[in-house]
């Protein structure tokens, strides 16, 4: 089977939820504690050592580039000054293989992966929506990880599910389930963003993705809606030709394009920290007190 090599960061939104912060400062640059979200999206690859990263920009984002290249007067500095710790945080930025892309048209998710087209070709690759956190911790298996796994047992497209109850469901592709044998569901049908009524279950599509290698040129076959390309529409397509599997992620996850969400990021990372984590759950039980 077919080891995974590649992944796709698409990373090209304009953050126009996130103004005025995003008007200079690309989206993928905030910082949940003291770490851009792209960062954390690129270290859950570590888990099955993907090193080609290609992330998908928008014009005007090399700040992003800056944070994953060289900085040869910060490294200097920190070395003069023996500054272990932060050597050691610095040199984590730099360990990616990636290569940036830029998307100069918003055509849609389709259209943001179709330009990683020429790193990826006819391969099979790992996509990563950079609007989610995903957090495993203790026995939980990161989530990335079991699809690639699926992925190399059954050479089949996979994608990560949550479940999500009533008006929620309309904020997510959903999912209709064929068949389910040891956590891996074999999906029959996908409906974008649907209303209660009509959702096909109760699993929720997360912005995480394991593709086969035919998945590229079947994106390229797609017809435009409007101005966007549909990557729903290749799902729905391995779907119906039982190509498609899914499985329900384990662990936590944060949904940084949304306000709340990144305040919950913040908030549970900070507790999470060895550095701030005793004096964020205090901060957070006095001010528990105050709201009473
Ligand atoms: C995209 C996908 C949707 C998925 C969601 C996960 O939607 O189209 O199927 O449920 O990501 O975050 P978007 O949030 O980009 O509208």
């Amino acid at each position: 089977m077919m080891k995974l090599k590649k992944a796709i960061i698409p990373a090209a939104g304009l953050g126009t939820r996130f103004l005025p912060i995003t008007k200079a400062v690309p989206k993928p640059m905030l910082s949940v504690l003291d770490k851009p979200t792209i960062q954390y999206i690129a270290e859950e690859l570590e888990s099955i050592g993907i090193e080609d990263i290609i992330i998908v920009v928008s014009p005007g984002s090399d700040v992003i580039e800056r944070h994953f290249g060289r900085n040869s007067a910060l490294e200097e500095r920190l070395i003069a000054d023996k500054k272990e710790k932060l050597i050691e945080i610095e040199k984590a930025t730099r360990k990616f293989n990636v290569t940036f892309v830029t998307q100069y048209v918003p055509n849609g998710l389709a259209g943001a992966i179709l330009c990683a087209e020429p790193y990826v070709k006819d391969q099979p690759f790992a996509l990563l929506l950079g609007d989610e956190l995903l957090y495993a911790e203790g026995n939980q298996k990161p989530c990335i990880k079991r699809l690639a796994e699926i992925f190399e047992d059954t050479g089949k497209s996979v994608i990560a599910t949550m479940e999500v109850f009533g008006d929620d469901l309309s904020k997510y592709g959903n999912i209709g389930i064929e068949s389910e044998e040891d956590g891996v569901m074999q999906v029959n049908a996908i409906k974008e963003k649907p209303s209660v009524n009509e959702a096909l279950s109760n699993n929720a599509i997360i912005g995480r993705y394991v593709m086969s290698g035919k998945v590229m040129a079947m994106l390229k076959t797609l017809q435009p809606k409007g101005n966007e390309i549909y990557f729903t529409d290749a799902l729905e397509i391995l779907a119906k030709n039982g190509e498609l599997l899914a499985t329900c992620f384990e662990g936590e996850r944060f949904d940084v394009g949304d306000k709340l969400g990144y305040i919950k990021a913040n908030v549970e990372l900070a507790l999470k920290s060895a550095e701030i984590g005793d004096d964020t759950a205090q901060f957070i039980k006095e001010l528990a007190e105050r709201l009473k």
